[in-house]
């Protein structure tokens, strides 16, 4: 017979499989043997590896992609009284982190080809009030950075992508999240790469008021052991191992691998899409 717990599992639709093998125990060793549990010279070589697969100047590392918006937002100087543009379908914490850095998110119509912001529609959003356009590059979708670059300029908004879903994603072969001031990725659990939790901050600006983190720096640091590095040697191709070839070769045949699979985007020709769900 079985119990209602065994029942509850076999009724379980996982969301969220990480791939996790032995890379990622020997990178714990490697913190632990460290005995650095805080922000030290791993947490700089992630951001390097950050920095040298993005093509971004500076990459700094934080707690989570929402605690990267606020932190990128107040950098820009948003605050009270101003209003930031934001597709109206994303996850809600686009909009939250403007709310937390004080100001007014407006929410914008997304095109019907690629669930990113409209700027057409954004356009009839523009106040005297507005400072800031945050596209956001949903599902692994990359907003049409080229319409959106010309729009802040036009208007002399400042931009902040929201490119937490996509990591490995490029517009005209430009990573995401290096068009704009301040870029964001996230590494959460559902992510294509993951720490558990973790988020990083993308600049090709000055970085130092991202790194001071204002009003935020205690509750945005990140701590080592959310750094397991998931995933990442086969994302930058650095580290390549056996465990990475053998699952690699048993997901060939496998048709989840379409959640870790990447096409050409269907919106935009310039687009590589990478599947996130
Ligand atoms: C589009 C988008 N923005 C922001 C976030 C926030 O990232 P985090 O969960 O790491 O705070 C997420 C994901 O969770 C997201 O999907």
């Amino acid at each position: 017979m079985t119990t209602p717990a065994q029942q509850t599992e076999k009724a379980l639709i996982v969301q969220i499989e990480p791939w996790i093998d032995k890379s990622e125990l020997r990178e714990l060793e490697r913190v632990i043997d460290s005995t650095f549990v805080v922000e030290h010279e791993l947490t700089r070589e992630f951001e390097c590896m950050t920095e040298k697969l993005t093509g971004c100047n500076h990459a700094i590392a934080v707690c989570n992609g929402t605690m990267a918006l606020f932190v990128g937002l107040k950098a820009l100087g948003i605050g009270p009284g101003d209003e930031v543009i934001v597709p109206n379908f994303t996850f809600i914490a686009s909009a939250n982190a403007v709310i937390l850095a004080g100001a007014t998110p407006v929410l914008c119509e997304v095109r019907e080809d690629s669930f990113c912001l409209d700027v057409a529609k954004a356009e009839q959003s523009v106040t005297p009030r507005t400072k800031s356009v945050m596209p956001v590059h949903l599902y692994g979708q990359s907003a049409d950075m080229d319409e959106v670059m010309a729009f802040a300029k036009r208007h002399g908004l400042s931009v902040i992508e929201d490119a937490a879903e996509a990591i490995g994603v490029r517009f005209a072969g430009k990573h995401v999240g290096t068009f704009g001031d301040v870029g964001i990725l996230s590494y959460y659990g559902n992510k294509t790469v993951t720490c558990g939790e973790g988020g990083m901050v993308l600049t090709n600006n000055e970085p130092e008021k991202l790194r001071s983190r204002p009003e935020g720096h205690f509750c945005s640091r990140i701590d080592w052991v959310q750094f397991l590095v998931h995933g990442f040697a086969g994302c930058c191709g650095d580290r390549p191992n056996e465990e990475d070839a053998r699952h690699r070769s048993q997901e060939a045949g496998d048709p989840r691998s379409i959640r870790r699979g990447v096409a050409r985007s269907a919106g935009f020709p310039a687009g590589l899409h990478r599947f996130t769900l």
